[in-house]
């Protein structure tokens, strides 16, 4: 299959290109062109004429969402038209990627694909739109809504993932405080490209869940972060109330994989043990 991949350099993109390598890949970064530049997404589309589109491109920064309002719906909302609407000029598949934030959190039990959305931040309602415009104008795609990613491009690159974040802040011994009441399900960008290539040899398209299994709060996901790597670090529990973050997230954003389960496809391995083959590949280093 010919694959044009965007966001190639991303924690994700990296994953995707790795476990895409049978295929005949494309990738491509920021560098290349700008996914809210319309002309220049056809263009390339055009040019290179893939079976499948992977985007990968977002604007993720959820407290600067609330600020920086206009570029979070460009990307994340008109990007995404932009993509869907190449995509289908050339009769490509698109796969897409949205988020757990999509959702208010008051749930009690893991949402499923059926589940109203109704976000409660600035990034989340940008995302909901990206997801709403690909379905309305290509329904050739897979919309893949994760939560909590970490990988291998956030370590080596950008350092940005929470995983690396809070080995760093270890490292530097200092005083790490972590909200103890929202709660997710931390995903491997490596789980996930797996998923996302096994979903795209089918034609089932559509709206996925697509996490590890299992949930956790954010600072259960620290606890487990150190005591994997036998660190002992200067960790406490904080609320969201004190943490005072710009952005309000979802108490409750756990996605349950029940569309992938249907399909007798949701062989995601548990938070915990994605999170130990992820820090058993990157080894003893710190920082
Ligand atoms: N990270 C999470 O915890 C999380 C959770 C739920 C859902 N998601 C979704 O999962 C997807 C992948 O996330 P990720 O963590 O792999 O993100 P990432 O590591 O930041 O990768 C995104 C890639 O897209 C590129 N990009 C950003 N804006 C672009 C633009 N306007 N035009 C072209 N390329 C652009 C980035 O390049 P530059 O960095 O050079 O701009 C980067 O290479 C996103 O849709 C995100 O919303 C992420």
């Amino acid at each position: 299959m010919k694959i044009l991949l965007i966001g190639a350099n991303g924690q994700l993109g990296s994953d995707l290109l790795k476990v895409s390598a049978t295929h005949d890949v494309v990738g491509r970064t920021h560098r290349d062109f700008d996914v809210v530049d319309f002309a220049k997404v056809q263009e390339e589309v055009r040019r290179v004429q893939p079976q499948i589109i992977i985007n990968t491109s977002a604007f993720h920064k959820v407290d600067l969402c609330e600020t920086e309002v206009l570029p979070a719906f460009e990307v994340n909302a008109y990007g995404a038209r932009n993509l869907a609407l190449a995509a289908r000029e050339v009769e490509a598949a698109l796969v897409h990627f949205s988020t757990d934030y999509v959702f208010e959190g008051k749930s009690s039990r893991p949402y499923t694909e059926g589940d109203p959305p109704n976000p409660i931040n600035a990034y989340g309602v940008s995302k909901l739109a990206g997801e709403r415009l690909v379905h309305y104008l290509w329904p050739k795609s897979f919309v893949i809504r994760t939560s909590g990613l970490y990988g291998h491009a956030g370590s080596s690159g950008k350092g940005r993932n929470f995983v690396e974040m809070m080995l760093n802040k270890a490292k530097r011994g200092e005083p790490i405080r972590v909200v103890n009441d929202q709660r997710l399900t931390p995903t491997s960008t490596r789980e996930l490209a797996r998923k996302v290539m096994d979903l795209i040899s089918t034609q089932y398209y559509g709206l996925y869940h697509v996490t590890s299994g299992g949930e956790c709060s954010w600072f259960e996901f620290a606890q487990t972060i150190f005591e994997l790597q036998g660190i002992k670090a200067n960790l406490s529990a904080t609320t969201a109330r004190e943490f005072n973050a710009a952005a309000q997230r979802p108490p409750y954003s756990v996605l349950e994989n029940a569309r992938l389960q249907k399909l007798g496809m949701d062989d995601l391995q548990p938070w915990r043990q994605a999170l130990a083959e992820y820090l058993s590949a990157r080894g003893g280093r710190n920082g």
